[in-house]
């Protein structure tokens, strides 16, 4: 299977959003927005109405990374403003068996998301109801932080996990991700790198998703 590649809009212009937008989307397979509340995180982001205005400016698949204390509380209207997957931390929600009710019965593909500090083990028993699986490979709140390298093991461990139990979840990894290191995570078992600093911060974002595409496949 191809790796997708999701850009985060975390790192990009927000005077300039449609522009930053349009010119990356013809070359992504999802983009990555990461919603923030500013108290399951250090740090406030976008939402719901942000959402809704961009999705007048593309069509790719909208990968909601929700970074909330109750991730389950707007599951209706994120898939009204146009989300079309939504992931929860199991650090938020330690039962998700409701949130993913919620999520498929609003028509929206679900995942759950692993911090640094937490162990595979603890989405394990859920990995089944996921259509992505996402490995933190720094600590939520922010863009630009530096790769952490023992995400890789985790990564393995969900890999290991969906073949032997013939699980079709993707598996994504999201923080730091640059063409240096994007090789090393899908050889490590990741289906789908989220990328923001790398993309948007670049001159040129498109020939920035090209670069970590061809990491990827080498
Ligand atoms: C961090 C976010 C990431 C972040 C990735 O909380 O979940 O998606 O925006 O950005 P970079 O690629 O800059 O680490
Ligand atoms: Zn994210």
């Amino acid at each position: 299977m191809p790796v997708k590649i999701a850009p985060s809009l975390l790192a990009a212009d927000f005077a300039r959003l449609e522009e930053e937008i349009t010119r990356v989307a013809p070359h992504v397979d999802w983009l990555h927005l990461d919603v923030m509340d500013g108290h399951f995180v250090p740090n406030i982001s976008f939402g719901i109405p942000v959402i809704s205005s961009i999705r007048t400016a593309t069509e790719v698949f909208f990968d909601c990374h929700i970074m909330t204390t109750n991730p389950d509380a707007f599951l209706p209207e994120l898939r009204e403003a146009g989300a079309d997957q939504v992931t929860v931390h199991i650090e938020a929600v330690p039962d998700p068996t409701r949130a993913f009710e919620r999520a498929t019965q609003n028509g929206l593909k679900c995942g759950l998301v692993v911090n640094p500090g937490t162990p595979f083990e603890a989405i394990a028993p859920f990995a089944e109801r996921c259509d992505t699986i996402v490995i933190m490979s720094v600590e939520p709140g922010y863009g630009g932080q530096a790769f952490m390298p023992a995400s890789l093991s985790k990564v393995e461990e969900a890999r290991e996990w969906v073949e032997n139990h013939g699980l079709g979840a993707d598996i994504e990894i999201d923080g730091g991700i640059t063409p240096e290191n994007a090789g090393s995570a899908v050889s490590a078992g990741a289906s789908v790198l989220v990328a923001g600093t790398a993309v948007f911060r670049a001159d040129d974002p498109a020939s920035a998703v090209d670069a970590l595409r061809r990491a990827a496949d080498n």
